[in-house]
């Protein structure tokens, strides 16, 4: 019977602690995943929570990973071009992407700039070539963070992408005016890999949080809450403000 918590919970004491966590986890997974199978195949989320990890990665962990045996992936995408601030590829690349030695072929970056649904259907193509697999690929880690409504990746409550059950990749019509549509990872993915890591900070995600993390009853209401990997470890890196409504101590 499963209980009340899935996975592991980790509550520092601000964000700059939890990004060190995420790095030194990272590169503990990179290490185990090449030493085993001489690749370490990784999915980054966009957003703001993960941009100290990713300027750590680009230095002070630039040495404790071996980035020429490294893919990265793209958990989502806005469609939009690389060049604009709104692009998870450019914040990346940027941070950390241009400061290790990861192969430009091993950057899989899901082209916001070609129409939606071709891209989905590409970037799809990509990955199954790389996974060398007709099936769910197992990424070594996928990093994910998560919305105040709960959402994850580009899996908003309530929307028709959550409900995918057979592709890897597809388009996101977001009802909000003036947003860009979006390219995300299904849920099938995010619930196959081997280790997904949530980063969540910040007081307004606390109450998600809680449903999430403490009642069971509310937790499949939000997307993030519908990650539970199979076979896999679920991490969250939680700071203080995050945890600052839950019941239990972690
Ligand atoms: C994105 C992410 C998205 C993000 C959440 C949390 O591309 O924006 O995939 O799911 O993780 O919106 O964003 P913050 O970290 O900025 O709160």
């Amino acid at each position: 019977m499963e209980g009340p918590v899935r996975g592991e919970i980790l509550v520092f004491s601000d964000l700059e602690e939890l990004s060190h966590m995420a790095a030194s986890f990272l590169s503990c997974i990179a290490g185990t995943s090449i030493a085993s199978q001489g690749r370490f195949t990784l999915a980054i989320s966009g957003g703001s929570t993960p941009k100290r990890l990713y300027f750590l990665l680009g230095t002070e962990y630039r040495e404790k990973v071996q980035w020429d045996r490294t893919e990265v992936f793209w958990v989502d995408e806005r469609c939009v071009p690389a060049g604009l601030e709104e692009s998870n590829y450019k914040s990346a690349r940027e941070l950390f992407l241009s400061k290790v030695p990861v192969k430009e072929g091993n950057i899989h970056r899901i082209r916001g700039e070609f129409p939606p649904e071709q891209e989905a259907l590409r970037y799809e193509e990509e990955i199954r070539a790389c996974f060398g697999s007709p099936g769910i690929p197992v990424f070594d880690l996928i990093i994910l963070g998560m919305g105040q409504d709960g959402h994850t990746a580009s899996l908003f409550p309530g929307s028709g992408p959550l409900k995918e059950t057979g592709r890897l990749a597809v388009p996101v019509h977001l009802q909000r005016p003036e947003t860009p549509e979006r390219i995300t990872l299904t849920l099938p993915v995010l619930n196959n890999a081997a280790h997904v890591l949530f980063l969540v900070s910040g007081p307004s995600k606390a109450g998600v949080i809680r449903d999430i993390l403490e009642d069971k009853d509310k937790r499949d209401h939000y997307p993030a809450g519908l990650v539970n990997p199979a076979q896999g470890d679920l991490t969250w890196l939680i700071d203080r403000e995050a945890a600052s409504k839950l019941r239990q101590r972690h």
